[in-house]
Order: C-alpha cells, then structure tokens, then sequence
C-alpha cells in the first residue's frame, strides 16, 4: 500500500492562483467584467489567434462552435470514436448526423487515410460531410496538415476539439490549433492542463464566427448600437438569435490568466513523468507506452498505457481494483463513443464498427500524470504498476 493516494489527474493550485481570485472577489464585478475580456486578450497572445471567446465549459464551446459554423438537420459531422462523448455530442445539440472514423493504431487520432475513404464513399452516394472535429487525444495533434488539405479538397469544415494539447507542438508550431482548423476548442476543467473549475474557450481567426459565438454565449442578446433595429435608451437590447447563459464568471477567469502563465511549466513537469514512465516500462514486454509521430510534440494531458491483459492472470476490473486498493486511482480513456447505448440505438453503430478504438479501449488505462508528480511519487507509482501486474 503507497502512503500517499494518486489519481490519473489533477490540479495544480498556487498562492497566486488563490491572490488573483481573491482579488477579483473583492472588487466590483464578479460576472462580464474586464477580467473576461482579459483572459480572452491572454488567451489571443498564447496561441497566437486573432480571436477568443472563453465560455462556461468546453461542451458549451462545442455546442457554440457548431451553431457558429451553422451546423443543421442532415449535415453529416465526422470525430473519432476514441473521445470524451462531448465531441460528437456538438453535432446531435444541432440535429446533424454524427458519424465516425477509426483511430491510427500509433498516434491513437482520426486516421486519416480512412478518413478520405469514408469522404469518397459519401460522395458516390451523392452526399458531401459537413464538418470534421479531429481530437488532439491524449495530447498529441492529429495530422493537421493533411486534415487541412482534405478540408480544402473537399469542402468541408475543420474543428480542432484541443482540449487534452494546449502545449502540444505540430511540426515545431505551437500556435498549430487555429492555423489549420477554423475553431478550436478548449476545456479548462480541473483534470487539465489549465484550469478554471469548470470553464472553456472558442479561438479562431474567423470574425464573422466569433462575433457569432460571443453573441450566442449570452442569449443572443446583443446591445451594438450598429446591430439594433432600433433603440429606445441605454437600458435597450434586443435578441437576434437563440442563444444560452454559457457565461464564465470573472474570477475564474483571473484564474485561468494566472493558470495560463504557468502553461510551458505544466506542459514540461508532464513531459518529464512521460519520459520518465517510457523509460521505467521500456522492458516492460506486458506494457506499450504511448508513442509520438514524427510531426508532433505530445503535450501528455493522459499518459494511455496499454496493458497486454492477454499476457496476465488478471482482466482490467481486477487490475484495476489492486492498484485502487493500494492507492493509485487509473482511469480509461475512453469507452469508444459509438458504443454508448445512445449511439447504437439511435444511430445503429455496433461493436466491429471501428476494431482500432475497440482494441485500444480493451487495453488502455491512464496513469497518474499531472505536475505536483516527483521523483519519488512516480518511482511509488511505477512500482506498484508492475508489481501489480503478478
Ligand atoms: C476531448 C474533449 N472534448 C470536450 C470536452 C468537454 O469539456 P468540458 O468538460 O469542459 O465540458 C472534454 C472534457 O473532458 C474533452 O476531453
């Protein structure tokens, strides 16, 4: 039994977190302030786009993204099945068709030859795809290059759902996210690399869709003297559109600009644990470690170990129920979204459907990986990994 307890992800807190939220707290605006307007400004430089709207958490983002693109009944929107269900739930909020396809057995994201087959074969039944999410998973970028080129060749929309990569690097470039993709979303959950409590953001550098998003964010409501059919006082505003309250409040946003500075040291201690576990379990012939594709530099918001549970005398619940038992708390990421009983009842996918998300679904568990991990910790933690697997 370890003396400390550990789970796959958390947190990481600072007296200048808590100053800059207490700060907020004492002064006159606790919702819609310049906070808000400061953490989107913060958010711009960082990534380097001409445009942010942060919003109250990263499904909100989604659901904006989707409106903003003008998403509807009929439009068929393609993700990989091997996601949190928030990134092809955007496409049901709208009515449109979710629709999948396999991961690449290496960097776990859209492959993206079987992308162009799925494309082809729409388009010999007369149909076009809307949209494309690709999911930076785990913290690697997908083939953003590609995926731009196969946007442009066929018409269709590119959304970079970048919750598990802010950090992540695509061909050297940091700022990747919005270059190739015309929205990208961000989460700013706990388990994060930044974090807000609960909290999200749309970048692009389409004005026309973030002034969409921005609007919709509150109501469609809007008070733009230049927008108003007509204007009867300052208290005046009028609804264009139907939008929700997916508001963020403003000291979560002082938390995510001081969050938002300790980024690059987040991302390098998580680099560090992953060098770390990949050299611990080089030998290691029941384990395969996540591995990295020439264009990319992970940013490793999950460390997806695989266990070769075929090799050993216990299945996943049993392996898992040890290390709990002894004080690490794992994860799986993730059950493959078109096998979630809503999918395949009311889209018909079924287990076969896509055999590279379910095989890695059968093997895969997350392992502690967030900051405040040292030395000792992850030498506990791998310890108990391997020892728990006789
Ligand atoms: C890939 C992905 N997309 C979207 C979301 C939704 O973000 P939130 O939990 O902030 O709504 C998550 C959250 O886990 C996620 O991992």
């Amino acid at each position: 039994m370890l003396t400390k307890k550990y789970s796959y992800g958390k947190q990481c807190i600072d007296q200048s977190d808590i100053d800059a939220v207490v700060e907020v707290l004492k002064s006159d605006w606790m919702t819609q302030g310049p906070t808000v307007t400061k953490f989107e400004n913060e958010l711009c430089k960082k990534f380097n786009t001409k445009y942010a709207t942060v919003v109250s958490n990263g499904t909100a983002s989604l659901h904006l993204i989707a409106m903003g693109l003008g998403w509807k009944t009929g439009d068929i929107i393609i993700t990989s099945p091997i996601t949190f269900v928030a990134s092809s739930n955007c496409a049901l909020y709208v009515g449109a068709t979710p629709d999948f396809v396999d991961i690449d057995p290496v960097s776990y994201t859209i492959d993206i030859n079987l992308l162009e087959d799925k494309i082809q074969k729409y388009r010999k039944n007369g149909k076009n795809i809307k949209a494309v999410v690709g999911v930076d998973f785990a913290g690697h970028p997908c083939e953003w290059e590609s995926l731009r080129y196969l946007a442009d060749k066929y018409d269709f929309q590119l959304v970079n759902d970048n919750c598990h990569a802010l950090g992540a690097e695509y061909d050297g470039n940091f700022d990747y996210a919005a270059k190739y993709a015309d929205a990208v979303n961000f989460s700013f959950h706990p388990v994060k690399h930044i974090t807000t409590g609960e909290g999200g953001a749309v970048l692009t550098n389409n004005l026309e869709l973030n002034d969409k998003v921005k609007l919709l964010r509150t109501h469609g409501i809007t008070k733009d003297k230049s927008l108003l059919e007509k204007n009867d006082g300052p208290w005046y505003y009028e609804m264009h559109n139907l939008g929700y309250n997916y508001r963020i409040t403003d000291f979560q946003c002082a938390l995510g600009i001081t969050q938002l500075k300790k980024l690059d040291y987040f991302v390098k201690k998580r680099r560090d644990i992953a060098k770390y576990y990949n050299e611990r379990f080089e030998n290691v012939k029941q384990f395969i470690t996540p591995k990295v594709s020439k264009y990319a530099r992970h940013a490793y918001h999950i460390y997806p170990l695989q266990v070769h549970f075929e090799m050993i005398s216990l299945n996943r619940n049993e392996y898992f129920s040890k290390l709990k038992e002894n004080g690490i708390n794992c994860q799986v990421h993730y059950i493959p979204v078109h096998l979630q009983p809503y999918y395949k009842k009311n889209y018909g996918f079924k287990v076969g459907d896509y055999p590279n998300a379910e095989s890695f679904y059968s093997k895969e568990v997350s392992i502690p990986i967030y900051p405040s991990l040292e030395e000792e910790d992850l030498e506990s933690i791998t310890d108990l990994l391997i020892k728990s697997l006789f």
